[in-house]
């Protein structure tokens, strides 16, 4: 996830995200190089205190102002319609009810607010598909929970966004069971 390569996908998706922002998941903060420069304030929600090293030295490198919060997205300690845009990036794996955390994200969506995703997930390839079946107890047990089978369509659907733009692509120099991707906006 720190390859250079994916560099650019980030930047891309970060690209128009603007006003009060989210971003679920902040890990060890590889986003925050990649914010236009008129972000100056994002609020993170990350339950895993383990990767605050990394996430404090990149904090200390940036000139966003950081609302680091130790908190899991299924329970958001936000009012309703607090927040313009979500940034989700290689998250929603790694979260275990994703069906209410996306619950959530949508409740302290602003109306419009948009949700900016760069997610893995199930290939539509049968085969493919099997494998990543086959391999994801695998995954699971050696990559912090991690799923290769969400489905990201059926999980937006679980909430009535007005529009969902996706584009789906196979990540370069990444497995294809580990990199098919879904990249886009869910907007409320
Ligand atoms: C694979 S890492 C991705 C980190 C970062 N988003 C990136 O693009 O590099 C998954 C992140 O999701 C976080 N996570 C796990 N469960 C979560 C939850 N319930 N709510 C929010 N974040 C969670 C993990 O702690 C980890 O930082």
């Amino acid at each position: 996830m720190d390859k250079p390569f994916w560099a650019k996908y980030r930047r891309e998706q970060l690209a128009h995200v603007h006003g009060e922002i989210l971003e679920i998941g902040v890990g060890t903060g590889l986003n925050l190089p990649h914010y236009p420069t008129h972000v100056r304030k994002i609020t993170t929600a990350d339950p895993n205190p383990g990767m605050n090293k990394r996430l404090q030295r990149r904090i200390a490198e940036t000139e966003i102002n950081v609302d680091k919060r130790v908190i899991s997205s299924e329970e958001l300690p936000f009012d309703n319609e607090t927040f313009d845009c979500v940034v989700s990036t290689l998250t929603l794996c790694s979260i275990p009810d994703r069906e209410q955390a996306m619950g959530e994200l949508f409740r302290v969506l602003r109306p419009s607010g948009r949700i900016h995703f760069l997610e893995h997930g199930i290939s539509p390839d049968a085969k493919i598909a099997k494998w990543q079946r086959r391999l994801n107890w695998l995954q699971q047990r050696f990559s912090d929970g991690c799923s290769l089978l969400v489905d990201l369509p059926k999980l937006l659907a679980t909430q009535p966004f007005a529009s969902i733009e996706i584009d789906n692509f196979y990540m370069e120099q990444t497995p294809r069971t580990h990199g098919y991707m879904y990249r886009g906006t869910a907007q409320k």
